[in-house]
């Protein structure tokens, strides 16, 4: 191979996941080994496309995303993922890295799962590696952990693991189930303490070991109501166990409050059209913003009704999305 020598460039597209049984804590945080097995869906209306150019050109790894230069932790992280990808390449070339997401910044949907995802089989293309889905999901995996449940399609489960073995796999297409994410933005100012953060404040909190203990159940019966496409048996389970990671949050020390008034005033708006028998659940990330889950039929209804409450400041709806993908 002449790699070294010529500029070698791929791009790829990647969906970003919501997840029905949340990771929250890392066994390993260097390797993002999480604590527990989690599931979700790939949301196939929003996509980030990435460009890996290698170029000896260059004077080190540049970064941008939508357009503007990224320096610091974020490049940082970005470094991290490509230099395993040069590691197993043989490959010393700095690399360029455009990034665009086609949902808005700062509205609360977190990009690094389909950032990390496309990063990493753009970069490996580039590179000239031809990876199975398990290395990709692997590789994401140490960019951001929830990266790897958007390398397969439609629905994935993250296993636990070693290095070797935690990676994510599909345990359902996204034509298995036409189900909709109703993002409901409350607000786009940036956390104060994010995700990563967050995965090592994890073991402070007295209820973390509780909710590992009982994450095995909730995942069996998740993913039982999903095979089943039985929303009624889905959406008990992800709320309980977004809200549960919430208990963990507010009770870690320092404690992490990412809820505010109008995230409570949706959750009561949703039990409130539940019981008028609409059938929507809803799910919380590390945010403020609410997820709710539906059938793609009631799912016009729940945004007109999510858009009128005091406090919403956009809605963006999804389906059931696809794996990472060269374009
Ligand atoms: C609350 O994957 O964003 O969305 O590995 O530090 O990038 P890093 O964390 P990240 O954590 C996701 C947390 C969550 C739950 C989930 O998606 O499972």
């Amino acid at each position: 191979m002449t790699l070294q020598s010529k500029t070698h460039t791929a791009t790829a597209q990647a969906h970003p996941n919501i997840a029905f049984i949340k990771y929250w804590g890392n066994q390993d945080n260097r390797l993002r080994l999480p604590a527990n097995p989690s599931l979700s869906m790939n949301l196939g209306d929003l996509r980030t496309v990435t460009t890996v150019t290698f170029s000896a050109d260059l004077p080190g790894d540049a970064l941008t995303v939508n357009e503007q230069p990224v320096v610091g932790p974020g490049l940082e992280r970005v470094t991290t993922v490509l230099d395993l990808i040069r590691q197993q390449a043989g490959l010393e070339l700095p690399a360029r890295i455009e990034s665009t997401n086609n949902f808005p910044a700062g509205a609360g949907i977190a990009s690094s799962a389909s950032a990390f995802a496309a990063l990493s089989l753009a970069g490996a293309a580039a590179a000239g590696l031809d990876l199975d889905e398990a290395s990709l999901s692997r590789l994401a995996r140490r960019g951001s952990g929830s990266a790897s449940r958007s390398v397969p399609g439609g629905f994935c489960q993250w296993l636990t693991g070693s290095d070797e073995s935690s990676v994510a796999v599909s345990i359902a297409p996204p034509e298995y189930w036409d189900l909709r994410d109703v993002i409901v933005v409350v607000s786009q100012e940036h956390k104060a303490i994010g995700s990563t953060g967050g995965h090592h404040l994890a073991p402070t909190s007295s209820l973390q070991a509780a909710r590992v203990a009982g994450v095995e159940n909730r995942l069996k019966l998740c993913r039982e109501a999903l095979l089943a496409r039985d929303l009624a048996a889905l959406g008990p389970v992800i709320e309980e166990d977004a809200v549960i990671m919430h208990g963990v949050m507010m009770t870690s020390h320092p404690p992490l409050y990412y809820w505010n008034a109008a995230t409570m005033t949706v959750i009561h708006a949703t039990l409130q059209w539940r019981s008028e028998g609409i059938p929507v659940y809803f799910t919380i990330d590390a945010g403020p913003n609410v997820h709710l889950i539906c059938e793609a039929a009631d799912a016009p209804t729940v945004a007109a009704r999510a858009g009128q409450l005091p406090g919403v400041q956009q809605i963006i709806t999804s389906g059931p999305g696809g794996p990472v993908r060269l374009l």
